[in-house]
């Protein structure tokens, strides 16, 4: 987490800000709280050769009061294989299988357009420009239960 937090290439597309080794600390203890609390939260996700790609999960949005956003964040090594796309079909699967969730939520900067070919493609659908957290630009999507692609296989 220290590492992604603090790499400039993922940052200017997710906080636009690097945070601290002191910062990444006290948000891995409230992700590992959230376990506790809400029963979800983060995974690491890693190849098939063991190499750490990223994390994934979800949890309690910030944006919308009561809902469960998805979010994901990859190490720039492995952009631009399909591992956001197949890590985000696993979240949605989840989601609306065994947690039984009805809806999910996502949030990307607008310009982020490698992210928002993810979102749509695993089955959200736009829904507006707002302001995140009060301060970044952010492209809102939203996903019924019932907007989930049906023309794949499900992930196991
Ligand atoms: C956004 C991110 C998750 C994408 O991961 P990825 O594994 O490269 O995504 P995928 O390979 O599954 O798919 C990306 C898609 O966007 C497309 N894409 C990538 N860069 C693009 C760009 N600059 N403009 C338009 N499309 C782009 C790819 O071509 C691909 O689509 P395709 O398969 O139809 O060709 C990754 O770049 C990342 O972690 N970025 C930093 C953190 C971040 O932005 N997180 C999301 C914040 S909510």
């Amino acid at each position: 987490m220290c590492e992604i937090d603090a790499d400039w290439e993922i940052q200017r597309t997710v906080f636009r800000r690097l945070a601290s080794s002191e910062e990444s600390e006290r948000r891995l203890a409230r992700w590992l709280a959230m376990w506790e609390e809400q029963g979800t939260g983060f995974w690491l996700f890693s190849d098939a050769d063991g190499n750490l790609v990223g994390h994934a999960g979800l949890f309690p949005s910030p944006q919308t009061a009561g809902a469960t956003e998805l979010g994901y964040i990859l190490k720039p090594a492995f952009w631009k294989r399909g591992y956001a796309t197949e890590i985000a079909r696993a979240l949605v699967d989840l989601a609306f299988g065994d947690l039984g969730l009805d809806e999910l939520v996502a949030n990307t900067m607008p310009e982020n357009a490698a992210s928002r070919r993810v979102l749509e493609r695993v089955g959200f659908s736009f829904a507006g420009e707002t302001l995140y957290k009060g301060e970044l630009p952010n492209a809102a999507y939203r996903m019924k239960s019932t907007d989930r692609p049906r023309d794949r296989p499900t992930a196991t």
